[in-house]
């Protein structure tokens, strides 16, 4: 399972194909509001599942803690730095430029997992391959960026191929309980995995099924970023 909810910023997500609420009364609200929605999902996954959180320095650290209580904290695996470069500066503190995606298993002597290999950046090991860290250096969607749809928040389907393939096995089945435009379902897709999505949003649900629709017909296999079809 992996979700990507609300990160609590206090504003409204807007962007072309649609927008959410992202807006609490406060961190026990929103807390509150994440504690319940993932004790009804937790019972469904199986032992061999994983668990990864989606969310950024608004509350991770309180996530990580109803995290502990919910799944165990023995059953922490990873905590992963999404690492996308774009965006402005501050003259008041280092630039924000992460999310964080916390990563728990049900079951720590039967979980799943294939390390993903990424390419190997020193010197001595140029042009070769090296096991990823916990650090994902993937840029985000840039508003030219031919996999972008328009639904607020989007992540990149490199973030979620790799998370994909990393922690479901081949013909496994995915869950994204606040799928937005589908991304997590595109990847499961591309990767040879199942995807089951929910959202609140109805209009996201019909960005997520079109764009599976395009995926499934073909179209949307092209791993060549000069093409102009949406993913
Ligand atoms: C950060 S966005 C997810 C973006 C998605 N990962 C993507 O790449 O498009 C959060 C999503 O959570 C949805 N959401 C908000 N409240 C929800 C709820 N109670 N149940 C399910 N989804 C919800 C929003 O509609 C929004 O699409």
């Amino acid at each position: 399972m992996y979700v990507d909810p609300p990160f609590n910023t206090g504003e409204t997500q807007r962007d072309r194909a649609g927008e959410f609420e992202d807006r609490w009364s406060g961190m026990s609200e929103y807390i509150g509001w994440l504690r319940e929605r993932l004790s009804a999902t937790l019972p469904a996954l199986r032992r061999s599942a994983n668990v990864l959180l989606h969310v950024d320095w608004r509350t991770s650290h309180h996530v990580r803690l109803l995290l502990d209580e919910l799944v165990g904290p023995d059953r922490f695996i990873n905590h992963l730095v999404w690492s996308y470069g774009l965006g402005g500066s501050t003259p008041r503190r280092f630039a924000r430029k992460h999310d964080d995606i916390l990563f728990y298993c049900v079951d720590p002597e039967r979980y799943w997992f294939e390390a993903p290999m990424v390419p190997a950046t020193s010197q001595r090991m140029k042009g070769m391959m090296k096991k990823a860290t916990d650090v994902l250096n993937i840029p985000s969607i840039n508003n030219m960026s031919f996999e972008r749809v328009g639904w607020p928040t989007q992540k990149p389907l490199a973030l979620l191929e790799l998370l994909v393939r990393a922690c479901c096995p081949p013909g496994g089945t995915v869950l994204d309980p606040c799928c937005g435009s589908g991304t997590t379902l595109a990847a499961a897709l591309r990767t040879g995995r199942r995807g089951v999505g929910f959202d609140v949003s109805t209009e996201a649900i019909g960005v997520a099924r079109r764009r599976l629709a395009t995926i499934r017909d073909g179209r949307g296999r092209s791993r060549n970023p000069s093409s102009p079809t949406p993913l």
